[in-house]
């Protein structure tokens, strides 16, 4: 082991569009968002893996068994992906960790917080050897996070790890570059979600009516290449319909709730460009663009004065972050796409 104290953090995301579709090999576009999840691994002299965190979730992982300190049964399954993210990192030479986790990223409404804590699990455990670059960090976090949530694309921890804008398809990426800003706002139902279950549910949606989805699935590709070439051609505006149209896609395969239908409506009664839901849906998050910056605090303010919280929010065009930092990688220096 080379170091005894390693910190990693990784940001949380937003799907701009294709989310759900993503799963059976569309394309998805994502954002990392300038909020995060910062993980400090210690190496201790026990044989546990002591997980805290400030997020409601603590346990000690000791001779195959666990004991939760906080969070009670709900909280097992993260804590188990935490756990499993962790081992991935662990080398030889280590008796124990201590993992504490700090997130500014809220949880259960659709902005990857679980993919941001698995990311910056592995990375800062990993950082105690020094071993991996960004692409071994990412694949491991995704078979980790999938124990939350079962069947996943695998986009939400790939956006987290190599942040800015990336277009998304069955574990590979290209970087999407756009010449202009794109004043977001994220505005959350306050309704949480199991993404596991709402995946679940298209799946179901999918085997009773497979042609449809199909068509629903085809669309969504349009959509995403349309979205691709107006970002790189910085025409902001021309995204507005286009999200409002996935947002309906999303309600035809069941994932949208009145709460999301009332925040997509208050958004554009505000002067939003567009607004859909984004990530998993079923309460959750919807996103909002608007034509600058000065429009999406006149947003986030109305959305807030129904009650909601509602943020601006800025793209994190970094991604992980790791301290000490890896320098034998060049992709861990540049975060250039494999
Ligand atoms: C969740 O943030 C995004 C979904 O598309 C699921 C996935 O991609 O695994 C709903």
């Amino acid at each position: 082991m080379k170091n005894m104290n390693a910190t990693a953090s990784a940001p949380a995301k937003v799907i701009l569009f294709g989310e759900h579709f993503v799963v059976y090999g569309t394309p998805a576009l994502l954002a990392a968002l300038n909020r995060r999840t910062t993980a400090r691994a210690r190496a201790i002299e026990q044989e546990t893996i002591a997980i805290r965190s400030d997020i409601g979730v603590s346990a000690d992982f000791a001779h195959g068994g666990v004991r939760i300190r906080q969070g009670g049964e709900a909280a097992k399954t993260v804590l188990e992906a935490i756990h499993n993210a962790v081992q991935r990192g662990l080398g030889a030479g280590c008796k124990g960790i201590q993992l504490d986790l700090k997130s500014s990223i809220p949880a259960g409404v659709g902005l990857g917080s679980s993919a941001a804590a698995c990311v910056a699990a592995v990375a800062a455990v990993d950082s105690l050897y020094g071993r991996h670059g960004r692409r071994w960090i990412c694949k491991s976090a995704v078979e980790s996070e999938r124990i939350i949530h079962g069947n996943s694309s695998g986009a939400d921890c790939y956006v987290s790890t190599y942040g800015g804008i990336l277009r998304y398809s069955k574990g590979r990426y290209s970087r999407v570059e756009t010449p202009k800003k794109l004043p977001l706002v994220v505005s959350s139902t306050g309704i949480a979600h199991s993404t596991a279950a709402l995946v679940k549910g298209v799946r179901r949606f999918r085997e009773a009516d497979p042609g449809r989805f199909s068509e629903f699935a085809a669309e969504a590709r349009t959509i995403c290449d349309s979205a691709t070439k107006h970002l790189r051609a910085g025409n902001v505006k021309q995204l507005g319909p286009l999200m409002l149209r996935n947002h309906e896609l999303l309600r035809e395969i069941g994932v949208s709730h009145e709460k999301s239908e009332e925040l997509v409506e208050l958004a554009l009664q505000a002067g939003a460009l567009g607004a859909k839901i984004t990530g998993a849906g079923g309460g959750g998050a919807v996103i909002s663009l608007a034509a600058s910056r000065a429009d999406a605090s006149e947003i986030a303010r109305k959305v807030r004065r129904k009650g909601y919280l509602s943020i601006e929010a800025e793209i994190d065009s970094e991604g992980l972050r790791r301290q000490p930092a890896l320098r034998r990688f060049s992709e861990e220096m540049s975060g250039a796409p494999a």
